[in-house]
């Protein structure tokens, strides 16, 4: 039988990086390895709770996880923002492209002759400050800040934008943490409460103790 603090509970977490189609054969994307999002979905299914993971990329199969794959950040809002109609928390772990190309191109860009080729980026949407705008009071939102200066500025900066429950920065300019590691160390941002740090570890270590953290809000 499943035991855990989340049993009933219904966890959505986003993972990997969302890839911005230029032409039929490329996109634009950026280093996440989507390694934090699947830790996380992990240590949700540990504590008992149903877990949808929305990803970009395909890791491993967990146990309780149901796993929505999804490309661009367009589609990944489209899946979040039905998984969390009736969910309780959602944990925004993807790196999410900024911008995408204005248009995509029919058929493959070709090679230019003797000139080079100029993108128009348009912005994407904020998934993380569109599902904490529109959450209900007992739906908790957490984000990521990955910030290479400045971190608990900019993190708590990110928590008021954002509306979000709980914002985890992490130091994205170290080379043995962060994005394609199997390691991080973040602090845990919380309004009105003290930084907490989490040294160095593991990610799914990292992930129960985020985990943790969430199960003891509201
Ligand atoms: O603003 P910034 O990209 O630094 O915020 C990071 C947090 O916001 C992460 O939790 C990330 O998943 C989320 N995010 C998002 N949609 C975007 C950009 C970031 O959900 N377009």
């Amino acid at each position: 039988a499943k035991s855990g603090l989340l049993i009933g509970k219904k966890v959505v977490i986003t993972a990997g990086g969302t890839r911005e189609a230029l032409d039929p054969v490329r996109y634009l994307t950026n280093r996440s390895s989507g390694k934090m999002g699947y830790a996380l979905a992990r240590a949700a299914a540990e504590n008992g709770a149903e877990v949808v993971l929305i990803t970009t990329t395909a890791r491993e199969n967990i146990f309780g996880v149901e796993q929505v794959f999804v490309s661009s950040t367009q589609e990944m809002l489209v899946a979040v923002t039905h998984a969390f109609s009736d969910a309780d928390i959602f944990i925004s772990a993807a790196a999410v492209s900024d911008f995408k190309p204005a248009e995509f191109a029919t058929h493959k860009i070709k090679k230019q002759t003797d000139s080079g080729l100029t993108l128009n980026l348009v912005q994407n949407p904020d998934i993380l400050q569109t599902i904490g705008q529109s959450k209900k009071t007992n739906q908790i939102v957490v984000g990521f800040a990955a910030e290479t200066q400045e971190i608990l500025a900019h993190g708590k900066e990110k928590l008021i934008k954002k509306q979000a429950d709980m914002i985890i920065a992490n130091d994205v300019s170290k080379s043995d943490t962060g994005f394609s590691s199997d390691d991080n160390a973040v602090t845990i941002l919380i309004p009105d409460h003290l930084p907490e740090t989490l040294s160095k570890t593991s990610k799914i270590e990292i992930a129960r103790a985020i985990m943790a953290r969430i199960i003891t809000l509201k």
